[in-house]
């Protein structure tokens, strides 16, 4: 068995662990990331796209802001298509000057990648059977195969940011953690194209047949989704087929100028609401994914695990500066409030802006209403666009 040693023992390379990982090593404190697959299984996965200003903040204080600086699209506003009905959401006045940036995870991803890769952190992909030892005691340890060899990793501290699907999670006893979770009747059918947006903002629809997303990747690449049932098919999908669908949930402006062309990808992701508490066992820490989902709706998901990315990094700063290791209990509260406040957002856009197969009329008319509150009052407006762009991180103390 081959022993290695950290102070910050990471599992995944996604942008949680990436991210905590660069902004501890320009800190001068020592990491290691655990990765299950290979670099190009990581950067071949679409992901989300709109970054808030805290991780966009946060982005730049790790050093990897250049390419996205050059090349995001700052957004001022989104647009809502309410069954026909388009709503401009001015998320720059309603917000006091505040504004998202359309950059995808997978270029934040590989940017996080190069910079680690160029400062010599380390990182071992494919390494395989990671557990988590002793995570109550003050001695935690990983254990791994990596090139066919058992290993062993002596560390402080170990951040979770393996994902939903991940290990550190599963390595909690059950009975110390409680569940929250909903799961959603449907999907999100996504594309992604290379061709023109077909509206300088997101667009937001709601409609009769279903909820739809036009959102983009620069001025060339688009992604788009569709509401689809929980159980379909992606290969009953033919482009034709969704771009036709498409067309049939947009304003009348936005469907006759909709370009269409070839998928580069497609593919079906679940809606979920989860959350997990609290965040921590001993010492080890939930980041991410890890410890909570939210439905795209809200696009919440890689933002909250910058926040989350962001808390842990500020408290393991000061353990390791200044011996406040009384902070480390507060993680998981600092982290849950914002959490739980992005949670509420996201299910009610979800809720606001998908057709549920099991809604009855009074259901249906209560949600429409609700929505043309919103929308028709400044107030309303200003609760949603608030929420978009992002609630504030909260200091630590
Ligand atoms: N051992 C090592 N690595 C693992 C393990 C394991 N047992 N299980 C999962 N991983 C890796 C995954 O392969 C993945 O690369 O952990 C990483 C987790 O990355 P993400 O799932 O991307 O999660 P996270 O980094 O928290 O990113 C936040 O925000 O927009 C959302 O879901 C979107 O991925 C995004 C997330
Ligand atoms: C995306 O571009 O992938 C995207 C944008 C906004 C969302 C969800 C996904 O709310």
């Amino acid at each position: 068995m081959k022993t290695l040693k950290t102070q910050v023992a990471i599992i995944g390379a996604g942008p949680s662990g990436l991210l905590l990982g660069q902004l501890l090593h320009k800190a001068g404190i020592d990491t290691l990331i655990l990765e299950r697959q290979t670099p190009d299984y990581v950067l071949g996965r679409i992901r989300a796209g709109v970054l808030e200003q805290g991780m966009v903040d946060l982005l730049r204080q790790a050093g990897v802001s250049q390419r996205m600086d050059a090349e995001g699209l700052v957004h001022g506003g989104f647009e809502l298509a309410l069954d026909g009905r388009r709503v401009a959401i001015d998320l720059h006045a309603l917000t006091g000057g505040k504004s998202v940036t359309i950059y995808g995870q997978t270029e934040v991803t590989r940017d996080l990648m190069q910079a680690r890769q160029a400062v010599g952190a380390r990182t071992l992909y494919q390494a395989d059977n990671v557990r988590p030892h002793d995570m109550q005691s003050d001695q935690p340890y990983l254990t791994f195969d990596y090139q066919g060899e058992p290993h062993r990793l002596d560390c402080d501290y170990i951040a979770g940011c393996d994902g939903f699907h991940g290990v550190a999670r599963q390595s909690i006893p059950a009975d110390k953690l409680k569940v929250f979770e909903r799961v959603y009747p449907f999907g999100w059918l996504g594309i992604l194209a290379d061709t023109p947006p077909v509206h300088d903002e997101l667009v937001y629809a709601r409609h009769e047949r279903g909820f739809a997303l036009c959102s983009m990747r620069s001025a060339t690449r688009t992604r788009y989704y569709l509401q689809v049932p929980a159980e379909e098919n992606v290969a009953d999908w033919s482009d034709q087929r969704f771009w036709d669908e498409l067309k049939k949930r947009l304003p009348e402006e936005l469907a006759e100028r909709l370009v269409t062309g070839p998928s580069i990808e497609k593919s079906i992701a679940p809606l979920r609401s989860f959350v997990v508490e609290p965040m921590q066992y001993g010492r080890m820490f939930l980041v991410g994914d890890a410890a909570h989902i939210v439905p795209p709706t809200g696009a919440k998901g890689l933002n909250l695990a910058a926040s989350d990315v962001s808390t842990l990094f500020n408290i393991l700063l000061k353990v390791y500066r200044e011996q406040r290791t009384d902070l480390l209990q507060k993680y998981s509260e600092i982290c849950l409030r914002r959490i739980w406040k992005a949670e509420r957002f996201s299910w009610w856009m979800t809720a606001m802006l998908h057709r549920f197969p099991d809604s009855d009329d009074f259901s249906q008319r209560i949600a429409e209403s609700e929505l043309a509150y919103f929308v028709d009052s400044e107030a309303g407006r200003k609760t949603i666009a608030e929420n978009y762009v992002g609630l504030p991180y909260e200091a630590i103390e």
